[in-house]
């Protein structure tokens, strides 16, 4: 629980639904998908739910699917935790954790059926921009975890971060284009977040990017 957080009432709110809501990594052992939400729906994980906006109103749009929000800042958790309600979000796990190449030991392959990231942090500095969460490696881990029917899909405000994901989506054969790739265009169901907003009114417009996986065709003889 973050400290910032000093009304008593308050806390104890977000403490209970934290209880429900929250899910932990327990040493290197997978997730248990079915057991956590109780069905075999198509599991949508957003990588860096920040306040939580996206990952609340897409699992109430969507009910039919299952929703696994990831997130490193604890605030932001606490914050996104106080819009979820357990009656209506039964769909929503939370988990306090920095995604890398290690997601794949919490969580199974070919198991997600989409990834959104929207927003990553864009990291401008060129000495900086080994730390951007989009580079081959975690593509690669991408690629695992998703389903045979799966999408990636992401968001920037950064137009040369955009380039950056395109250049190397472009340099992989595992994923194809999704109406080429990149658009300004707002996905079906759009939600403006608090993060977006604030960067649309400093004049920087989100692009949309969309990959689906490539299925390796099995080509042994049968
Ligand atoms: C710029 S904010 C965008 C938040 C939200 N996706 C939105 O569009 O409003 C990026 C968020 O990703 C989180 N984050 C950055 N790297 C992460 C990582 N590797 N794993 C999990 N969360 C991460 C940050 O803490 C922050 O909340």
């Amino acid at each position: 629980m973050s400290r910032r957080i000093k009304n008593t009432k308050l806390r104890k709110h977000i403490e209970k639904k934290r209880e429900y809501f929250q899910i932990y990594q327990k040493g290197n052992i997978h997730l248990d998908l079915f057991a956590i939400y109780g069905n075999k729906n198509p599991v949508i994980m957003e990588i860096g739910i920040g306040r939580g906006e996206f990952l609340a109103g897409q699992s109430l749009l969507h009910w039919q699917n299952n929703y696994l929000g990831l997130e490193i800042n604890k605030a932001r958790i606490d914050y996104a935790l106080r819009q979820l309600d357990t009656k209506r979000h039964q769909n929503v796990r939370i988990i306090d954790l920095f995604a890398d190449e290690n997601l794949i030991e919490l969580i199974k392959s070919n198991t997600i059926r989409k990834i959104y990231i929207l927003h990553p942090d864009p990291w401008p500095k060129r000495r900086h921009q080994q730390r951007r969460i989009i580079n081959h490696k975690f593509i690669d881990v991408l690629y695992q975890l998703l389903d045979d029917k799966g999408v990636i899909e992401i968001q920037t405000d950064h137009q040369e971060y955009a380039e950056w994901i395109l250049q190397h989506f472009s340099e992989r054969e595992d994923f194809i284009p999704v109406n080429g790739g990149i658009t300004d265009i707002p996905r079906q169901g759009h939600l403006v977040t608090y993060f977006e907003e604030k960067k649309m009114r400093e004049g920087n417009n989100p692009l949309y990017i969309t990959y689906k996986k490539k299925l390796v065709k099995d080509t042994r003889e049968k």
